[in-house]
């Protein structure tokens, strides 16, 4: 398993900085001062299902209420027993009787300039439409909706009609290929898709339907697809009769009344596609109560949480931050929460902050990986505009590099605005570890505590706990209810990733310590996740797509340090019936964009006469990591054929 690195280890043991908030920002917060969060957190950690129970009748409609907080029998957690919910009707129905009625709800940016926004009562009505376009199409409680779409607001939408109706949705990130898709469809057994004619990125149109159409050659349980008109006649399509639909004429034939169903607390919501260390993407599987609970408390904890609010999460839906901070919890919470199609640098690389100043956004949640891009795209971008209005900044994916922090902190909030830097994963649901901003000081690179109800700890590989200031495994030693309820269509696997390792406890795969003062530092993943641009990838997959092109015998793929996107993708290869040059390599890039989508196209292609291995036959993950990065020196000519079998011999004890 990997260790962290010494520049990881350095950045934390050397960081001194503390950023308590502004008094201001104390008075106003929900959660105002140290003592306060001290005080909910042990009221939590003393009995967490009676805490949640108390949050979850308070937070929550119910249609029935339930009878038992919490039955835990490990790996399988059952949250708010016996009642009956449904999570549009917590999004929406809750807000239509008071003033947040006519509340914008969605105010979406499209790429060519398009805007669009929706009260909570006209995004109901949406919903409604389209959760009976679904019942139309024969979609039934438990049938899997497969998603692959644009970011526009028939993406939330169709999210929330099929939890309206209980109809569980997988929603696919628009940059896979249609290979990924199949994978997905049939792992799921979706039985109906969505999607759109295309979609804009930097002015140019992704040809969604056509990847659709290559996927469903793969899919056989999917038998309708509904397809959103996006593009227009920009982008020719097929429809295939008997199978595919416009979006627009299903709607206008359907009822515009649809009663939110009462569903059972744990009836699962959606399945969302993740990558793991082995194998192919595994499908998250989250349920409805506890979920719905977990997305709307951490948002209100985390974000502070203001009536008047504008919040923008800079995510993809195709992501669960998009799912959790744009659908769910600013929804379940009443809040304003604007959604945008495109790219950052797209008309110009001011686009986000002509967004903040345009309209008045208070909170502002993004990604490590775009601040990088923006301090190298200049600080001019940002001076254009007014950013009076921020007052509170987040992060999430990765961990955020201390200088990155500094220019965040000064340039985009002014030195006024607190920074939470979110620690959570897809299988948590929600946010595990945060500062709550206006209680804990925060300092540069570390998520600080958990939140309440959230119990971690850091164990050495014998479970035991380790001193501050120790590395070790992160996990979990309570259930929660945001937590996954399964990997989608397998247990074994499900029990083996996250219970197996530490008895009692759920293991995250990232590697932490926490310093004398209690604070959380993350020090990167156990296991052969890579983490590029704040997405997941196992390097496993990677190797797979590479794998099946017919002039690839052996593939190891590892992770190097890059500026911008966190981790790059290095590949190692060695051919078959080919000899290495420039026109193979990038045919295996295009090979690799196929099988997977341009977010695991590697950066680096190197040749190799053979792997180097351990004696006891494994790849030396280590060694090839070193040699990414370039610590280890070896010849830079990439064309030629590298030979890496001294190497490997003398680091061969050090590694098996
Ligand atoms: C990493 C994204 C450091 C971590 C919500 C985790 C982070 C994985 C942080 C989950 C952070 C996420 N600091 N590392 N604030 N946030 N990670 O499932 O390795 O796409 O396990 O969920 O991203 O990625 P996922």
């Amino acid at each position: 398993m990997a260790e962290p690195s010494q520049g990881q280890l350095d950045t934390v043991m050397q960081e001194r900085r503390v950023f308590p908030p502004s008094e201001e920002f104390a008075q106003r917060a929900r959660i105002g001062s140290p003592a306060a969060y001290e005080e909910l957190y042990a009221r939590a950690k003393t009995d967490p299902a009676s805490f949640w129970a108390e949050l979850a009748r308070a937070e929550l409609h119910w249609f029935e209420p339930f009878r038992t907080a919490l039955e835990w029998k490990e790996p399988f957690a059952r949250w708010f027993v016996g009642g009956t919910t449904n999570v549009s009707y917590n999004c929406l129905d809750i807000h239509l009787e008071g003033p947040r009625r006519n509340k914008a709800a969605l105010i979406w940016e499209g790429e060519p300039g398009d805007q669009r926004t929706l009260t909570y009562q006209q995004l109901h009505r949406e919903v409604c439409l389209f959760a009976n376009v679904l019942k139309n199409l024969g979609v039934k409680r438990g049938d899997v909706v497969s998603i692959y779409m644009p970011m526009v607001p028939e993406l939330a939408i169709a999210m929330l009609a099929c939890a309206r109706i209980g109809a569980i949705h997988s929603v696919i990130f628009a940059g896979f290929s249609s290979e990924a898709i199949a994978d997905r469809n049939n792992d799921a057994q979706a039985k109906v898709q969505l999607t759109a004619d295309g979609g804009w990125r930097r002015g140019k149109i992704l040809p969604l339907k056509e990847t659709v159409d290559a996927a469903l050659e793969k899919s056989p349980s999917v038998q309708k697809c509904v397809v959103l008109r996006r593009v227009g006649d920009v982008q020719e399509v097929s429809m295939r009769e008997g199978r595919d639909y416009w979006w627009d004429e299903l709607t206008a034939q359907a009822e515009a009344e649809c009663p939110a169903e009462p569903l059972d607390s744990e009836t699962p919501l959606f399945i969302l596609y993740t990558s793991g260390s082995t194998g192919k993407p595994k499908g998250i599987m989250h349920t409805s109560a506890g979920y719905n609970l977990f997305a709307k408390k951490t948002f209100e904890w985390v974000f502070d949480r203001r009536e008047e609010d504008v919040f923008w999460c800079t995510a993809d839906c195709g992501w669960i931050t998009g799912h959790s901070y744009i659908v769910y919890g600013p929804r379940s919470a009443g809040a304003t929460a604007p959604m945008h199609e495109g790219a950052p640098n797209w008309p110009a690389e001011d686009r986000f902050w002509e967004l903040v100043e345009k309209h008045r956004v208070n909170v502002l949640y993004t990604a490590p990986t775009a601040i990088r891009a923006f301090i190298k795209w200049g600080d001019h971008h940002v001076e254009k505009h007014d950013l009076s209005s921020l007052r509170l900044l987040g992060t999430v994916g990765e961990g955020i590099n201390p200088e990155a922090w500094m220019w965040y902190h000064h340039k985009i909030g002014g030195g006024r605005c607190p920074i939470v830097d979110t620690w959570w994963q897809t299988e948590t649901g929600g946010i595990m570890m945060s500062p709550l901003p206006g209680a804990i000081p925060t300092k540069p690179g570390s998520c600080t505590k958990p939140l309440p109800g959230v119990l971690p700890r850091i164990v050495d590989e014998e479970g035991r706990e380790v001193d501050p200031n120790h590395g070790g495994w992160l996990v979990m030693a309570h259930p929660w209810p945001g937590m996954l309820r399964g990997i989608w269509g397998d247990e074994e696997r499900f029990r083996e990733v996250y219970w197996s390792k530490v008895p009692g406890h759920y293991l995250a795969g990232d590697n932490a310590r926490r310093d004398s003062d209690g604070y959380y530092w993350i020090m990167g993943r156990i296991d052969d996740v890579i983490n590029v641009s704040g997405h997941r990838l196992s390097t496993i997959e990677v190797e797979s797509a590479l794998v099946s092109h017919p002039n690839v015998a052996e593939a190891a793929a590892v992770g190097r340090p890059d500026e911008l996107k966190g981790q790059a993708i290095s590949v190692f290869v060695t051919l078959r019936n080919a000899e290495p040059n420039d026109a193979l390599r990038d045919a295996l890039r295009a090979h690799a964009r196929q099988e997977i989508g341009a977010l695991a196209v590697p950066d680096d292609i190197r040749f190799a006469a053979v792997l180097p291995k351990t004696r006891s036959g494994k790849i030396m993950r280590r060694l090839l990591r070193d040699i990414a990065a370039g610590k280890e020196a070896v010849g830079q000519d990439t064309t030629t054929l590298e030979d890496f079998s001294v190497l490997a011999a003398l680091r061969s004890d050090e590694e098996s």
